[in-house]
């Protein structure tokens, strides 16, 4: 450990600038840097070896805790047994047991996964599958795709048009057409609802508002975040997955859950499809599938899916013109497998479950702060909203999350929301430390 800190530090100094940070103001950060030097738990450390508590598992990934030595010997044995095979039309062990592995925690009937290298490939892969599955039915003409405001589904192009988020949209003009956005489901009547607020599922009736306007017939599928986590975690209103997965049924278009952040225990089940009883007809995963300690994504997929597209082909033929350089990327199996252990060793999915209600009442135990405005939560999964400094956003959030920083505690803030998501091994004292150290930072705010 100290090997690496060593060098690290020596440059911290004078040798920051050539590294292009992303989703980062470059200049602010380094003028005062906050580098991370060691992590080991629920804890890190900076490069002043002071320790922090992390409250968001690094960016909503590392539901194990940091360091686990399982995945490190996982990773170790894969590199030197078979450190690469590409996944164009070769095959190596390690790839098929993940697959395996991840169709058990999924849904039924979710029995083929195709893998990716992050969160913004596989929207894009769930995009061009959507568009093959259609194509693959007689029904090319569905080029149309429905997402909603305040979505997040990755940086791509693919993603990117999908995305509801002004910011990541207003430079880069020249997306993908054909996208629809519903509304989002945050509604100040809801406020401080704990769990699924009580109003709102009929906002659900946007998606038939937009076969109404634009054709059903040509809607190729509609992609939300069942919670939408980077806006500031939005819980779906009671009812309102539902009712997106009726309209869906009704039309013949396909319904994506992206749950790159939903995705392995975080609302207390497997996936937000098990959590909110509701079966989607893709799912995009990331993030936690390998703990944060490689980079890795996948699609899964009804079993109609993958056999439409692969019955479509002609005998001996490529069906999906698709694939990364690093699908399946053996020792990314290898770390995803040794983490799926991980989960069902420790039971991580239940832990999360068990440990929601306490979570939920120290988050909320926030509300009377005067800077709070609102929040929201599920499972371990909570957004604290302050109110924007001077009318405006963002400013109050990115300096709260400077001062809680220096307080000790890391939480990843989007605009004027902090997104709190401890790893899922953490112990009620953790949340104790965590919610104390926002308590003080929302004081002196
Ligand atoms: C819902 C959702 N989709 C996609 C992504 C993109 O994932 P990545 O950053 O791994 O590309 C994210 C990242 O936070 C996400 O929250």
């Amino acid at each position: 450990m100290n090997v690496l800190a060593k060098p690290l530090e020596k440059f911290a100094t004078n040798s920051l600038e050539q590294h292009w940070m992303p989703f980062t103001a470059n200049r602010d950060f380094k003028a005062a840097p906050r580098l991370i030097t060691r992590s080991e738990g629920v804890y890190l450390w900076n490069q002043n070896g002071e320790k922090l508590i992390d409250g968001s598992s690094g960016l909503f990934n590392v539901a194990a805790g940091h360091g686990r030595r399982e995945i490190a010997e996982a990773v170790h044995a894969q590199l030197l047994q078979n450190d690469y095979t590409t996944s164009f039309g070769l095959g190596h062990p390690t790839a098929y047991a993940l697959a395996a592995k991840l169709a058990k925690l999924l849904p039924e009937p979710f029995n083929h996964v195709f893998f990716t290298n992050s969160g913004s490939e596989s929207v894009d892969t769930a995009l061009k599958i959507a568009m093959a599955f259609h194509r693959a039915r007689g029904e090319g003409q569905r080029i149309r795709f429905v997402s909603r405001e305040r979505a997040y589904h990755g940086v791509n192009i693919g993603g990117t048009s999908l995305s509801g988020m002004v910011r990541n949209r207003e430079t880069f003009a020249a997306v993908i057409p054909n996208v629809v956005l519903m509304r989002h489901t945050w509604d100040p009547a809801n406020a401080f609802a704990r769990g699924e607020p009580e109003k709102g599922a009929e906002l659900a009736d946007d998606l038939q508002r937009a076969c109404d306007t634009y054709g059903a017939a040509n809607i190729a599928a509609c992609f939300v975040e069942p919670v939408a986590g980077s806006t500031g975690v939005l819980v779906p209103p009671r009812g309102y997955l539902k009712r997106l997965r009726e309209i869906c049924d009704r039309h013949g278009i396909l319904l994506v859950f992206d749950e790159v952040i939903t995705g392995f225990g975080r609302l207390g089940a497997a996936f937000a499809a098990q959590a909110f009883d509701v079966v989607p007809d893709m799912i995009t995963l990331a993030k936690a599938l390998t703990n944060g300690a490689i980079p890795m994504g996948a699609v899964a997929v009804r079993d109609e899916i993958y056999e439409t597209i692969t019955g479509a082909a002609p005998a001996g033929a490529v069906e999906f013109f698709h694939g990364y350089t690093y699908s399946a990327h053996p020792v990314a199996c290898a770390a995803g497998l040794a983490t799926l252990q991980i989960y069902e060793d420790e039971g991580l999915f239940e832990r999360a479950r068990a440990l929601s209600g306490y979570f939920l009442d120290r988050i909320w135990s926030l509300k009377d702060s005067a800077v709070v405005r609102d929040i929201r939560g599920y499972g371990l999964l909570a957004g604290i909203e302050v109110h924007p400094q001077d009318g405006k956003p963002g400013v109050r959030g990115g300096e709260m999350q400077k001062r809680l920083f220096a307080n000790g505690c890391h939480v990843k803030w989007t605009g004027d929301t902090a997104i709190v998501a401890p790893p899922l091994v953490a112990e009620r004292h953790h949340v104790d430390e965590i919610v104390d150290a926002l308590a003080r930072t929302l004081k002196a705010a």
